[in-house]
């Protein structure tokens, strides 16, 4: 217990108010090193989002836990989902219960909200394991390129230009998920943010197919982490496209639009994703939330 500090008061839905929202991206800032307030670039935060914050007199954000809607793909089915994110704690009020009611107050109302699957991201799984989160193993595949002769060219994009900005956006909203087996529906500030955040993910326009590829190169191996877009080419348009011969393939979602097959490898990182609502088994085969849309 920390002696000495008043209850922090509850809010919920804060978003609209700009000081509650800055005092959210300080200590999102403070506790993770990250600056989401970035996203004002981009159009600001998901609007469906739902935080659940405390905050202490002076308006300093202590605590927070924020549900968000992310309609996914799985087994060809759309379903309601939830992504839980911004979980996070002020160091001196840590060990005092505000987690756990910020935590309950979340997965009851997306229970009520009618979400059928929860979504998150986590080092800590054992902090969700109480409330019916179970780690999913996520697989990337990888294998040997398919011939691809070049027929057809792309454009790099660029965040620092409103153009490419709007152009991304357009085909986030209007994209054909990437995967039948497992794939985000939509969610546009995620894929905006991660491609800011890594300097590395190079995003070209596939101008024949109105697509976007996230992908990196890395020695003699493309890893390809996403396409946006109203059609999934096959993996040989795409690397036809980018005009790249790779020794390796590694393919960071279901591949099975890409007419393609790769091994699935274990996908280890420093997070697990985690699932509420479905059973392991609803997933045909291996699963891998794209990269772009880790939150
Ligand atoms: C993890 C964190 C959010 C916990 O906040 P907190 O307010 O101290 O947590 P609470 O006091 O409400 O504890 C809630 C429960 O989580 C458990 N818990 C706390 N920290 C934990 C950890 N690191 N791993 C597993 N369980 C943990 C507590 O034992 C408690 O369990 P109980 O309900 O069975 O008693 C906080 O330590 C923090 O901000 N850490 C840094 C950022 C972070 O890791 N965020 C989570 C990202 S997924």
């Amino acid at each position: 217990m920390t002696a000495g500090l008043a209850h922090p008061a509850f809010r919920q839905d804060y978003f609209g108010d700009p000081a509650a929202w800055s005092a959210l991206v300080a200590l999102l800032q403070d506790t993770f090193d990250i600056n989401v307030g970035i996203q004002h670039r981009f159009g600001g935060p998901d609007p469906t989002s739902m935080p659940f914050g405390n905050f202490d007199a002076d308006g300093t954000c202590v605590a927070n836990f924020s549900a968000f809607s992310m309609p996914v793909m799985i087994g060809g089915r759309s379903v309601k989902a939830a992504g839980f994110q911004s979980g996070a704690v002020r160091p001196q009020w840590r060990g005092r219960g505000l987690y756990r009611d910020l935590m309950k107050r979340a997965f009851a109302w997306s229970d009520a909200q009618g979400f059928e699957l929860g979504l998150l991201l986590t080092d800590k799984p054992a902090l969700y394991e109480p409330y019916g989160f179970r780690v999913l193993p996520q697989y990337r595949l990888v294998g040997s390129p398919p011939e691809a002769k070049p027929w057809t060219t792309a454009r790099r994009l660029s965040l620092e230009n409103d153009a490419d900005i709007a152009l991304l956006k357009k085909l986030l909203r209007n994209r054909t998920p990437v995967s039948e087996r497992f794939a985000v529906l939509s969610q546009m500030e995620m894929f905006l943010l991660n491609s800011f955040f890594d300097g590395d993910v190079r995003l070209d326009h596939l101008e024949v197919f109105d697509a976007v590829a996230a992908w990196k190169e890395d020695g003699g191996t493309v890893k390809l982490l996403d396409i946006a877009g109203r059609t999934i080419p096959p993996l040989s348009d795409i690397l036809a496209a980018l005009n790249v011969t790779p020794d390796r393939i590694e393919v960071c979602f279901p591949p099975d639009r890409l007419d393609w097959q790769g091994t699935p490898e274990v996908y280890s990182s420093g997070t697990s994703l985690m699932i509420r609502g479905l059973p392991a088994d609803a997933f045909n085969g291996p699963v891998m939330l794209s990269p772009m849309a880790e939150f």
